[in-house]
């Protein structure tokens, strides 16, 4: 992907210092988990109900789903530290080979925790050895080749798998089928993301007041790794222009230097809902067309930019294609956004 958008919603790869920072402010329990109550709770229950069992038994594999940012990493490996168990991460474009995936498994020891990130992008060959992993805890593999050529079946330990993905629709019916728990994340309310923020602000002791803390949540398209992230660019605002302290004077000034609206809205997505419509009006517009307009994927706009703007209410979805609405048109033409 060629875009570097401060509001993605995507850890970058190369972004080590990023994924450092992510690492050391993620919550490893329950109790420190904020928001996603449903998830939780269901959660909780299928925990507390494998450990009263007590027989051996593993939680049934869990599917997680929903736009990046939401923290699917992080539950899982709050899943595991309520589990007690061992957490092996690893993503589906990662496991290019059956074998590769065969040797992860055969690695994995009972009640392990196997996290599979962007699932769907799992190869077809990989995803059928992962289907009698899943089911029946077996692998099956072939030795030697032509007509000596035999398969043989291996037992494997009891794992559970975590699946994410940030779409459902595109996994394989027969793979969906195989777990058990079935979740999608939620954008977070308002004040989770405020209540997420102080907790960063805390551990990364800085201080920030009330009034601050609000106008980043409002402006973090209610998503804890954008939050996280805007705070951060905040703190070194504060940090050379100010005494260190967050205030919402501090806060403004430097969300304005980023361009960001007070919908959480940056340059790119902006100039997407206006292309479309300065060309198209309140018509409907075709994914690909949208993407010949900005100049990036398919995939990027439907995956990156469309779900916040779909929550929102600026974007909505019709068969013939995606319309800019009333609302849309409102927050482009208001001076205010103007940055
Ligand atoms: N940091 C990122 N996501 C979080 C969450 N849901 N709860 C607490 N801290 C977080």
């Amino acid at each position: 992907m060629a875009i570097e958008r401060l509001v993605e919603p995507t850890l970058a790869e190369s972004n080590a210092e990023e994924e450092r920072m992510e690492v050391s402010l993620r919550p490893t329990a329950f109790g420190e988990y904020i928001g996603q109550e449903h998830l939780k709770n269901n959660m909780k229950l299928a925990i507390d109900a494998v450990k009263k069992r007590a027989d051996g038994s593993t939680l049934d594999h869990v599917l997680l789903y929903g736009p990046p940012g939401l923290g699917k990493t992080t539950m899982a490996g709050v899943i595991a530290h309520e589990l007690g168990a061992s957490l092996r991460v690893t993503s589906g474009p990662a496991i290019e080979r059956a074998g590769d995936l065969a040797s992860i498994l055969t690695n994995l020891k009972d009640g392990d925790v196997l996290f599979i990130d962007e699932i769907h992008r799992l190869r077809r060959a990989v995803e059928e050895v992962l289907y009698s992993a899943m089911e029946d805890y077996k692998l099956d593999i072939v030795i030697g080749k032509g007509p000596a050529a035999r398969s043989v079946r291996l037992d494997l330990p009891h794992f559970t798998v975590i699946g994410a993905t940030t779409r459902t629709g595109s996994l394989a019916g027969p793979l969906r089928d195989r777990f058990g728990i079935i979740h999608r994340l939620e954008y977070y309310k308002e004040p989770e993301i405020e209540q997420i923020i102080a907790r960063t602000a805390g551990i990364l002791s800085t201080e920030i007041e009330p009034e601050a803390l609000k106008l980043l949540a409002t402006r973090s398209r209610l998503t804890p790794r954008i939050a996280n992230r805007l705070f951060k660019r905040v703190r070194d605002y504060a940090d050379v222009n100010g005494d260190g302290i967050v205030d919402v004077k501090i806060a403004r000034a430097a969300l304005s230097m980023m361009e960001i609206d007070y919908l959480g809205l940056d340059p790119a997505d902006r100039n997407m809902l206006r292309l479309m419509w300065e060309n198209y009006g309140d018509r409907p517009v075709g994914l690909t067309t949208i993407a010949a307009l900005t100049g990036d994927e398919a995939t990027t706009i439907e995956d990156f930019y469309e779900p916040y703007l779909l929550q929102l209410g600026l974007l909505a979805r019709t068969p013939k294609g995606r319309v800019v609405t009333e609302k849309g048109r409102k927050h482009l033409q208001n001076p205010e956004n103007v940055l």
